[in-house]
């Protein structure tokens, strides 16, 4: 597979970058602490046509393929994953999902808004009993004829707070099981629909998460995404592709903090000498550096896989897992070359490893992701 970023490729890269120097790294510590959600950011990344990456721009997007998407993610990330996982719900889970199954009418009301960032997206699956096993969903969604009704909770939504439409997976006929699933679309202000509080996160604190409440919402028939029973397959199709945002955002949170790391072992000088001199530093460079390459090259070829129309699922899986486990390794030695600096917010390295930590969990967990691989393999 050839890997060689074309001109475009570099240059979008390049915007992201210089975007997620001028423009995040300013208010990063302070959203942080604040947990506070990148408004003014998300609205200038809207702008820049980060929201809707791969959106055909009849609908108001960019037109641009996965792997433009990932090298987007992958900068944003290296500076803030509270802003990148924004972009990455709403690109991969939202926009894709609704481009890729739903009606002509469902995307002229919806995907022009979420495309250019008028709106924001969520995705919304997990539920307090059902994340994990996502097709033990108690969220029943009742079919009453021109409209379903809606009732249950969702739990851990990001852009919960901040999104104006939400896909919402739920239960309509139990004895079909995962067959009985369907994904609607529900805008915010809908009578009977209520946000839960906000989450206070151990890492990206910048991102909204939050629980809803759904109480006889009603949902117009023309809101369901596919045919009856869709839902499930809805949802692990897009996650599919989700999964790749998320590994471009572990391995930039790793590429971050390696950049950091290495910059400062230049700099810092014991025992007479810049750290970088002394092998034990060294040679965790030389492991963060390789582990970064791997990672970065297993999500270079679940997005061109995803460009080529190969099947992506086992390339996504793969790249997520081995990702999120060298953002956790390679952020913690990012700390550890940082010594006392390291673990101080200054650094910006302790944000990174605590927000690393969410790679391994959210759009399936690292066991997810084995089930998915060992499950492709052994078939
Ligand atoms: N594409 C299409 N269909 C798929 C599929 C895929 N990738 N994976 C499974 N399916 C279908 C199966 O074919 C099956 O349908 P049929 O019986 O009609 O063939 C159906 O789905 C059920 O499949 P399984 O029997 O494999 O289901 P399971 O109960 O064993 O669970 C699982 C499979 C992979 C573990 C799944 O439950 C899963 O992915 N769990 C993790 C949930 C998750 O990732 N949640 C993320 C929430 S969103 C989020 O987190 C966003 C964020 O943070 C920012
Ligand atoms: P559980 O499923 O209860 O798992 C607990 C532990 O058991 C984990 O280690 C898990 O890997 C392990 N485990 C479970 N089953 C197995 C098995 N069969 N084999 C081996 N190990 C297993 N969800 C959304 O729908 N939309 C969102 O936007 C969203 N955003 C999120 C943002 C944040 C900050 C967080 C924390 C979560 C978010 N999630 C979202 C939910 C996330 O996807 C779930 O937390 C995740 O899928 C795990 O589900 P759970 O928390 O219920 O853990």
């Amino acid at each position: 597979m050839d890997f060689k970023l074309t001109e475009e490729q570099e240059l979008i890269k390049q915007a992201a970058r210089d975007f997620a120097q001028n423009e995040l790294l300013p208010g990063v510590i302070e959203r942080d602490e604040q947990q506070k959600f990148p408004k003014e950011e998300v609205r200038k990344m809207g702008e820049l046509g980060f929201l809707g990456m791969m959106v055909d721009p009849k609908y108001g997007g960019s037109g641009l393929d996965t792997l433009s998407y990932v090298l987007v993610m992958e900068e944003l990330s290296k500076v803030d994953a509270s802003s990148s996982v924004i972009v990455s719900v709403n690109n991969s889970l939202v926009c894709w999902g609704l481009e890729t199954y739903g009606t002509e009418e469902q995307k002229e009301k919806y995907l022009h808004k979420l495309a250019t960032g008028e709106i924001i997206g969520a995705f919304c699956l997990s539920e307090p009993e059902a994340g994990s096993d996502a097709t033990s969903q108690k969220t029943t969604a009742i079919d009453k004829g021109d409209h379903y009704l809606l009732n249950g909770t969702k739990n851990w939504i990001t852009n919960g707070g901040t999104a104006g439409v939400y896909l919402v997976i739920a239960q309509t006929d139990k004895d079909k099981k995962h067959r009985g699933i369907n994904a609607l679309i529900v805008e915010k202000g809908m009578e009977g629909f209520e946000i839960g509080p906000k989450e206070n996160k151990l890492g990206i604190r910048g991102s909204d998460t939050h629980s809803l409440l759904f109480n006889d919402v009603k949902v117009p028939k023309e809101n369901r995404i596919g045919e009856d029973g869709f839902g499930f397959k809805f949802a692990m199709k897009t996650l599919a592709g989700g999964r790749i945002g998320i590994a471009a955002q572990a391995l930039g949170i790793a590429a971050g903090a390696y950049e950091l790391a290495l910059k400062y072992s230049k700099e810092r000088k014991a025992f007479g000498t810049e750290i970088s001199n002394h092998q034990a530093i060294a040679f965790k460079l030389a492991d963060m550096h390789t582990q970064i390459q791997a990672a970065r090259l297993l999500v270079y070829q679940a997005a061109k896989e995803k460009d080529n129309g190969a099947n992506y699922d086992l390339s996504g899986a793969m790249a997520k897992l081995y990702a999120s486990q060298v953002a956790m390794e390679t952020t913690v030695e990012a700390v550890q070359i940082h010594g006392g600096n390291g673990f101080v917010k200054d650094y910006h390295v302790e944000r990174l490893m605590r927000d690393a930590k969410i790679t391994q969990i959210y759009e399936g967990t690292s066991e997810i992701q084995k089930i998915v691989i060992s499950r492709s393999i052994l078939k």
